[in-house]
């Protein structure tokens, strides 16, 4: 098909299938798009969740690629598709289960929901930060559930920080450390290419690159753009939307914060000049105002062992960090020490310093190590993965009506952190955001 008029047709599509709100005891049909790693991995879950508790199925699986597409058909005994547009406008799907590479979510998410079905979306719920708006908007005037698939949110642990930041555990919040940081080739996404695939290839290996381009920019094909995606503006944003995305979505949700103010970053391509388009390597400010505090981003593709990944929130009394599966509390121990300077003070005076109870208290060294004992307190993650527990809150979301923990405006203003961090490195300037209109300033 000419991808033109694939395009015209994607935006025409609204064929009128009546929206089916499931009955309380239904189980709710679901439509999966894109069914590769992430996809593959959330089908299992739901259906899992399906089998055990009886709350849905799949019933129709889409993706560009031959091999997966049957192979997702047969091990749910559905029909498998390669066009969206047939999975959304089945009158039998309520629920939308996306998992495209970026540069589709919005198309898809779009359609499913003027076709009045539940989406469930992967992280960055967009490529671009207009199309997060029109899909938050979306989600709130067709009244359907828009769930954003970046779990932190359903995390015990991240809850567990979020109860101990209201009770103030840490004092003032003043500043968020925040990091992703890889050094394997995994890790910087150049994974394994399948050979022999591509739009030239019959059966299993045969890929439709022309509905794997979509709405991006024309091109011939090229393995290296469908298997790796995340190293290519015209389908991704990079380090900033596939892992700044989930440490802003957790802390949004753990400091109730929403979107900043201003973003100043820097990026560059260190080592990779020659295989990612995007930089291997970013550094971030991020000022929220209104709240307070700020958050410093970095992440990089060249060093893992120093720099180490996760969160430390830090307070004026406390601070929280998260390293490997654990969250631990570390009271301040607010050290006084003016013995430096009050040596250098007339003798009289410095007698007279030191005569001072208070002083001594807060400053003899012998003081110091009670203040030092309290180690703090650290939790484990227990219970089942943040992501079973993600996705069973879009079926909650679904029977009860109510906006889930990662609604569409959520994943609009997670997004938009990452989509400013990428904008600041290509204006080479500060960003900020227009809060009266909810949109990036222009330049
Ligand atoms: N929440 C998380 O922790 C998490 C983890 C991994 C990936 N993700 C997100 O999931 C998405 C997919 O990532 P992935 O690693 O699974 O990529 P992937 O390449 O493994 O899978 C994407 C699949 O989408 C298919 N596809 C592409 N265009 C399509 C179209 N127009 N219609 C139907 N199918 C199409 C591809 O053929 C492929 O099978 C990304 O947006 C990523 O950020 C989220």
């Amino acid at each position: 098909m000419d991808r033109r008029s694939f395009i015209r047709n994607s935006a025409a599509a609204t064929l009128a299938a009546a929206p089916r709100a499931p009955a309380a005891n239904d189980r709710i049909q679901l439509g999966f798009v894109g069914v590769g790693g992430r996809g593959g991995w959330l089908a299992r879950a739901f259906n899992a969740i399906g089998q055990k508790q009886g709350l849905c199925r799949v019933v129709a699986v889409c993706d560009i690629w031959e091999r997966r597409r049957r192979e997702a058909a047969e091990l749910y005994k559905c029909q498998g598709y390669t066009d969206y547009r047939e999975v959304v406008n089945r009158a039998d799907v309520d629920a939308v289960v996306v998992a495209t590479p970026d540069h589709w979510h919005a198309t898809v998410a779009l359609a499913a929901l003027n076709q009045g079905k539940d989406v469930y979306v992967e992280k960055p719920m967009c490529h671009t930060l207009d199309e997060a708006r029109r899909m938050m908007e979306t989600g709130l005037r067709t009244q359907r559930i828009l769930q954003v698939g970046a779990n932190g949110g359903s995390s015990n642990l991240f809850l567990k920080a979020k109860e101990l930041l209201a009770k103030g555990a840490i004092g003032q919040l003043i500043m968020c450390q925040s990091s992703a940081h890889r050094n394997s080739t995994k890790g910087e996404w150049n994974w394994k290419i399948w050979p022999d695939c591509g739009p030239h290839a019959e059966g299993d290996q045969h890929i439709d690159w022309q509905r794997f381009l979509g709405p991006a920019p024309e091109h011939a094909w090229e393995p290296d753009r469908y298997f790796n995606f995340r190293k290519w503006w015209d389908y991704s944003g990079g380090i900033a939307t596939d892992l700044f995305v989930h440490l802003m979505t957790t802390i949004h949700f753990v400091m109730g914060a929403k979107v900043p103010e201003l973003v100043v970053a820097t990026g560059a391509n260190y080592r990779h000049q020659k295989t990612h388009e995007v930089p291997d390597t970013l550094n971030a400010s991020v000022v929220y105002g209104k709240e307070n505090f700020c958050v410093s981003l970095s992440g990089t593709f060249n060093s893992a062992s120093a720099g180490e990944s996760g969160f430390a929130i830090m307070g004026h009394e406390g601070s929280l960090t998260f390293r490997d599966d654990r969250l631990i509390f570390k009271p301040e121990h607010q050290v006084e020490g003016n013995g430096w300077i009050v040596s250098s003070w007339p003798s009289p005076l410095e007698k007279a310093y030191w005569a001072d109870p208070a002083v001594q208290k807060r400053e003899k060294p012998e003081t110091w190590p009670a203040q030092m004992q309290d180690q703090g307190e650290s939790w484990s993650e227990v219970g089942p993965d943040s992501t079973v527990i993600h996705v069973a809150r879009f079926f909650e979301s679904i029977r009860t009506h109510k906006p889930s923990v990662e609604d569409g405006r959520a994943g609009h203003h997670a997004a938009a952190v990452a989509h400013m961090v990428n904008e600041s490195i290509k204006r080479k300037a500060p960003v900020a955001w227009d809060f009266e209109k909810d949109v990036l300033k222009k330049a």
